[in-house]
């Protein structure tokens, strides 16, 4: 049986990559990919998911332009870590295939309510705001997510676009908040999780050896996102957030982590966006998340190639 899934995005490399290995899984139904402003604003956000989807062949994806803007705060975005068009790297074309008339936030709620109760699974790769507003539009639809499956926040690994934030969350704390509070099961990938799924040269160099349009961009985005991450943390490589959330849909095995309380931090500007995850359990607060912390990186990229080269 295939699992449901929408694809709620902003890409980004790493989103791309996401999308592609949900592409090329048959046990995942892509109901749909929504689009938010996050890493580059929305007209880029939903122009490169159309470039992806047209390089794996499928346009008959369904991709809907979602939220402009974060609920409260002014739009933060990173180009200069995924460069002027959020998918530098390889020159595409533009793509053809339309992008839905309904909102994002309208086919997220009338999605929702037509499935069965706990048969779709959200897939956030980007700030909460499509989810956020869908769940305080319509919030009879909260209780019939499945699960929501997200990259976003750090512990131990500490923020990556301040001190204490990781950036999904820091963009949009608000939205945030709201996914963090919902009582939807909630699988967490945080940073600690991410940075242990660095590319290598030979990662890499597997993704060109597929010897595929696909294979060839993927080689091309991971080389280009890996020189901010590898000036900035010098490490051997990048990581690839964003495929992790897929990867676990797929196999869980292949991660560790601890179900814990995990709370949003939205009133400090400070700290603002933190993901303050009691990982230790010293707080009588309920569980509300898988917090993931360990990935095999071996498996992970084995996985990834071998679904890569499906398309
Ligand atoms: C997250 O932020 C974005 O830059 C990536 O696409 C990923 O979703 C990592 O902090
Ligand atoms: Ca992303």
């Amino acid at each position: 049986m295939t699992r449901k899934i929408i694809i709620d995005t902003d890409p980004g490399q790493d989103d791309a990559v996401a999308i592609l290995l949900a592409l090329g899984s048959p046990e995942l139904e892509v109901l749909g990919i929504t689009c938010v402003a996050g890493n580059v604003p929305l007209a880029l956000t939903t122009k490169n998911a159309r470039i992806i989807c047209e390089l794996a062949g499928r346009r008959d994806v369904k991709i809907f332009a979602g939220c402009d803007r974060p609920l409260l705060r002014p739009l933060v975005t990173a180009e200069y870590v995924h460069g002027k068009t959020g998918l530098d790297g390889i020159a595409l074309p533009d793509p053809t295939m339309p992008l839905q008339d309904q909102h994002a936030v309208d086919f997220l709620i009338e999605t929702l309510r037509r499935e069965a109760p706990g048969t779709v699974t959200l897939c956030p790769l980007g700030p909460l705001t499509n989810i956020a507003t869908a769940f305080r539009r319509a919030p009879e639809i909260v209780l019939k997510v499945e699960q929501i499956v997200l990259m976003g926040g750090a512990c131990f690994e500490a923020g990556n676009t301040t001190p204490a934030a990781e950036f999904n969350i820091y963009v949009d704390p608000q939205a945030a908040e709201i996914v963090f509070k919902s009582g939807v099961p909630l699988v967490v990938v945080p940073l600690d999780a991410t940075h242990k799924a660095l590319t290598t040269r030979p990662r890499i160099e597997a993704f060109r050896a597929l010897n595929t349009p696909v294979g060839a961009a993927v080689a091309s985005w991971t080389d280009f996102f890996e020189r901010f991450d590898r000036a900035k943390y010098g490490s051997e490589g990048a990581p690839l957030h964003d495929p992790c959330v897929i990867a676990w849909l797929l196999r869980p095995d292949l991660f560790e982590g601890r179900f814990i309380n995990v709370e949003i931090e939205t009133r400090s500007e400070l700290t603002m966006g933190m993901t303050v995850a009691d990982w230790w359990r010293v707080t009588p607060r309920e569980p509300n998340a898988l917090f993931l912390r360990e990935v095999d990186a071996e498996g992970f990229y084995s996985l990834l190639t071998e679904r890569l080269s499906r398309l």
